[in-house]
């Protein structure tokens, strides 16, 4: 199986491909890119499972990669990290016909993403995305970020890769948790704009997260298509692309709270905001209750937290989430902007919900 999604942005457009086993076959994709050196951005912990596979398939194609392999974790994410790896790429030799080369999870991507869009006023770059979270969303439509202490995300550009090499069995080493936390993100796209996709999911998701058969490649095609779809109409969110937000006002919130800790993954925090938008819209006479009982459901068959009470520690007090909430970047003149939903399939943006309603949710 091998799939190409497009992300249509006339100069600015690029194809994802997909398909097991395609990391050996990267050289020649990436090859198309490049002309100069190319440096190669990893974390120590892929570097050690797929940087060889990768070298040998770039060496196939005469490319001069450079490997740059950054610590492992959000810190990587930062001012200082930053500085390190643009240091690091210029130290290479890179030009402006180069393409840098992410190869990691979203924080590899994202600050490899930034780097290139910086340096000599921006280069190209290629993602090739190692986890599901990156497969699904982080490497597709082109929003790069580091962290500051004022909060996650809030520095960053917009800066399309020109090329995106998934290979879903790279899945196989990934950590359990690690897993289950992208695949919320594969539940949202459901949620957010795809009854026939959800009710797939609840039917085939478990088998596909066990790595059975090829369910896993073609859930992560569908949440690309769908993430596509969005962008290419919505580059800049603008509108529409803050649908793709769904879940995340309440799991940002969540993930501030717990200091952006191993306490609580980022999938597991939009799993939990996923539930939380639900009852949200629940409450507010939007949403059938069967559709956030039936989501609550396909969450907890999989192993994945449904509600604020899951969360390992002392519980985030709801004046606590609400401050968070206010600080998101999404947030316009102060107000808390949410995505709710009709019903699964159909999410909507809200501007006007009442904070007493969301201070009540979030103590019951
Ligand atoms: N740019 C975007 O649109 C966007 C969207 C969503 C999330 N993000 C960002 O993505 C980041 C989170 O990404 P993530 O969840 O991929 O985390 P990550 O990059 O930290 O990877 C998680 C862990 O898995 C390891 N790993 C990666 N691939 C592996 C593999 N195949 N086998 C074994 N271990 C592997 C990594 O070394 C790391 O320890 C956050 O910083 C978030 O802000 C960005
Ligand atoms: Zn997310």
């Amino acid at each position: 199986m091998s799939e190409i999604v497009r992300i249509d942005l006339a100069e600015r457009s690029y194809d994802i491909h997909v398909a097991p086993g395609l990391l050996a076959r990267a050289g020649k994709l990436i090859s198309q890119e490049v002309t100069g050196p190319v440096p190669l951005v990893t974390d120590e912990n892929v570097a050690g499972l797929y940087l060889d596979q990768l070298m040998t398939t770039l060496k196939g194609e005469r490319i001069d990669a450079r490997p740059i392999v950054l610590p492992p974790g959000e810190a990587t994410k930062s001012f200082p990290g930053l500085e390190r790896l643009v240091g690091a790429i210029l130290r290479t030799g890179a030009d402006r016909g180069s393409v840098v080369v992410a190869l990691g999870g979203g924080v590899i991507g994202d600050v490899a993403g930034l780097a290139a869009a910086l340096v000599k006023r921006g280069m190209g770059y290629v993602q090739i995305p190692t986890t599901l979270l990156a497969q699904v969303d982080s490497s597709v439509g082109g929003k790069t970020a580091i962290n500051t202490t004022e909060g996650k995300n809030l520095v960053g550009l917009f800066h399309q890769p020109k090329l995106v090499v998934v290979d879903t069995d790279l899945l196989r080493t990934l950590p359990r948790r690690d897993l289950l936390s992208g695949y919320a993100e594969v539940v949202k796209y459901g949620v957010m704009g795809d009854a026939t996709f959800f009710d797939g999911l609840e039917q085939s998701g478990i088998k596909a997260l066990s790595g059975e058969g090829n369910g896993m490649a073609t859930a992560v095609v569908h949440s690309c298509r769908i993430k596509a779809a969005i962008v290419t109409r919505d580059e800049r969110e603008f509108g529409e692309r803050a649908l793709l937000n769904l879940g995340h006002t309440f799991g940002h919130a969540l993930e501030a709270a717990t200091g952006f800790s191993d306490r609580l993954l980022h999938g597991e925090a939009v799993a939990i905001g996923l539930a939380l938008a639900l009852a949200l819209s629940v409450k507010l006479g939007l949403c059938p209750r069967e559709d956030l009982l039936r989501v609550l459901r396909h969450l907890r068959a999989v192993g994945l937290p449904g509600s604020i009470d899951e969360i390992s520690g002392k519980r985030p007090s709801a004046d606590e989430i609400i401050r968070h909430m206010k600080h998101d970047k999404k947030t316009r003149g102060g107000r808390m902007t949410f995505i709710l939903v009709r019903r699964i399939g159909e999410a909507f943006q809200a501007y006007d919900v009442e904070e007493n309603l969301v201070r009540e949710l979030l103590t019951d």
